[in-house]
């Protein structure tokens, strides 16, 4: 699978951490990330992974800041998004089975890096289950349909 991947600076090591994990198991990592003690607005990172999914670059997005807020707020400003928070294998899982979530978002000031690798193998593994929640997800996107009209 095609993952895009990036951090804030409140994330590198977590970041590095799971980039390294993911392509031991073979994944295809595009790691848009900075190095260690450079401070970055989260929402700089955000776009980045938001716009590699929604262009088709990446299969999946992934990102870290402090507590996956932040990202996860400018993520779902980026039409095409769905991105989740989440903080354990559970919520990683159900982000993909009922909300077809194509970003995941996590926190390193509250999962540690191992906890972070489990989470996203969750993610990237679960399928979305469709049926009565594509209808839902479907709202969901109609949610964008009058901004797409204004913006063409
Ligand atoms: C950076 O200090 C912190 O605000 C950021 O990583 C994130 O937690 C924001 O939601």
């Amino acid at each position: 699978m095609r993952i895009a991947v990036s951090s804030d600076h409140a994330a590198v090591a977590e970041r590095l951490h799971l980039v390294a994990a993911l392509q031991a198991a073979g994944h295809e990592v595009d790691d848009l990330g900075g190095p260690e003690g450079v401070a970055v607005d989260y929402p700089e990172p955000a776009a980045a992974v938001a716009h590699a999914v929604a262009e088709g670059r990446a299969d999946r997005g992934v990102l870290l800041c402090g507590t996956g807020i932040g990202v996860c707020i400018a993520a779902n400003k980026v039409h095409g998004i769905r991105a989740a928070t989440v903080h354990d294998e559970f919520t990683a899982e159900m982000a993909r089975r009922h909300n077809n979530a194509n970003v995941v978002c996590l926190g390193a000031r509250l999962l540690a890096a191992a906890a972070i690798t489990r989470i996203v193998e969750r993610f990237l593994d679960t399928d979305f289950d469709g049926g009565r929640h594509a209808t839902r997800v479907d709202k969901i996107m109609a949610l964008e349909a009058p901004e797409r009209a204004a913006d063409a």
